[in-house]
């Protein structure tokens, strides 16, 4: 009879088999520049997390004014950029190639979210900048609010749209990234869709 020891290794094993997480072959299909935009879309978001503990350990007084600071912020601005290039010709990747077959619809539905949160992360980035392009920006959000009738959502401060930039959003946003690799580690790469053209040929004959 299965017990929770049973459950459990069952289910580690499926996640974190060396077989899984290493694999030692790929299949040929995989091995196109298309399949490395994932990679290059979750490597940018490593610099995104790199470059960004750096200018929050520092503070906002310093990546206005110090040299090096200018650079960890161009880093991290160049980051968001490669980031969402990459995610969206990811996105055409596995849209075009019907990436969710084969039980992958998790591994959809996880880019997918990752997708959403990621605009508001990059959206409150832009407010905690505080200069009147950053304050434009907020101006006009708060109209999108109320003309979609959320005006009464409560409009954070300063301190807190720090935090959720910081803290919050970037700690959903890389669980839900994990949570989407580890899906593509189980899971595989999905293969090419049949070709329908040799087999209508064939059925032809
Ligand atoms: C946060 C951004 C994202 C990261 C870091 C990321 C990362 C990855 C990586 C590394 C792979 C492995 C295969 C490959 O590189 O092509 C992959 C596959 C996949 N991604 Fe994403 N992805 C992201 C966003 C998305 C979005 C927005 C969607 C769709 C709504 C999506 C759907 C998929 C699917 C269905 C697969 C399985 C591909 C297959 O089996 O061929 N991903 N992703």
């Amino acid at each position: 009879m299965a017990n929770w020891t049973t459950t459990a290794r069952k289910a580690s094993s499926a996640v974190l088999s060396v077989d899984t997480w290493l694999p030692e072959t790929m299949p040929e299909y995989a091995q196109g520049f298309m399949y490395m935009l994932g990679s290059l879309t979750a490597s940018s978001f490593v610099a995104l997390i790199i470059s960004g503990v750096i200018l929050a350990a520092n503070g906002p007084a310093t990546w206005s004014y110090n040299g090096p600071m200018r650079f960890a912020a161009a880093t991290h601005f160049w980051s968001v950029q490669a980031f969402f290039f990459f995610m969206m010709l990811h996105l055409w990747r596995v849209f075009f190639t019907g990436a969710w077959r084969g039980g992958r619809r998790e591994t959809w539905l996880l880019g997918a979210v990752a997708l959403i949160i990621a605009i508001p992360t990059a959206f409150t980035g832009f407010l905690i900048n505080g200069d009147f392009y950053s304050q434009w920006n907020a101006v006009q959000a708060k109209d999108g609010l109320n003309a979609l009738g959320l005006g009464w959502v409560n409009l954070p401060n300063a301190g807190q749209m720090f935090g959720m930039h910081v803290v919050v959003m970037p700690l959903v946003l890389s669980v839900i990234i994990f949570g989407h690799i580890v899906r593509v580690r189980m899971k595989g790469v999905v293969p090419p869709y049949p070709d329908h053209k040799v087999n209508d040929v064939k059925e032809g004959q």
